[in-house]
């Protein structure tokens, strides 16, 4: 059963979905240790009431250390604000996933996180959104794509409404693919992932 490690910053609506996962067997993995870099993250009250072990810390350096201190052999970002250096990529390569609430490779990178992808989206005129799962690499949500699950943009969607519909995408894709993950069911091949259901 592999360790997960989950790296938050808010109110790990994700991460929750993760524990359930794991608690009711979609994932044969559990959640060993949540980190947050921010201390009032309700994601973190989240972890706690599931007995798991819940840190504030900012630093990369520590945090790596607590990753290893728990054996974590799949890092995910759930909703993770900062960007991880390569020093943390490179220690866990194809070992990082994140949670991107777009299509990726729309409205993504700089600048785009949280309701400002969503804005973006409406601004667009998009017809579609939905949320994409994947490796970290180097840059900023450019890793290779595992899952992609799309959502229609309503004409009288607002931001929150968007959001919340693709949040429900999100769960779904994350913990599909989490579960995937600790099966070994993902193969890798430069920038292409596959799926050996
Ligand atoms: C989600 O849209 C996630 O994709 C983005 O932050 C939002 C909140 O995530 N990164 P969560 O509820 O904290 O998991």
């Amino acid at each position: 059963m592999l360790n997960i490690g989950v790296l938050i910053s808010g109110g790990g609506t994700n991460l929750q979905a993760i524990i359930d996962g794991c608690e009711n067997k979609t994932i044969n993995g559990r959640v060993k240790v949540v980190i947050s870099s921010k201390a009032e993250a309700y994601g973190l009250e989240r972890a706690k009431k599931h007995n798991i072990k819940a840190i504030y810390e900012k630093e990369e350096d520590k945090i790596i250390e607590i990753l290893k201190e728990n054996e974590v052999d799949l890092v995910v970002l759930a909703g993770y604000l900062k960007i991880i250096s390569p020093k943390l990529v490179n220690g866990y390569k194809n070992k990082i996933i994140n949670i991107h609430p777009s299509l990726i490779p729309a409205f993504c990178g700089k600048g785009y996180y949280g309701q400002k992808v969503h804005q973006g989206v409406i601004d667009y005129g998009a017809k579609v959104s939905g949320a994409t799962v994947h490796f970290v690499d180097e840059e900023a949500d450019t890793g290779p794509i595992i899952m992609q699950k799309t959502v229609e943009v309503k004409q009288d969607d607002d931001v929150k409404k968007l959001a919340a519909r693709v949040l429900k995408v999100e769960h779904e894709i994350l913990t599909k693919s989490i579960g995937l993950f600790c099966e070994d069911k993902l193969t890798v091949n430069s920038r292409r992932v596959y799926i050996n259901e």
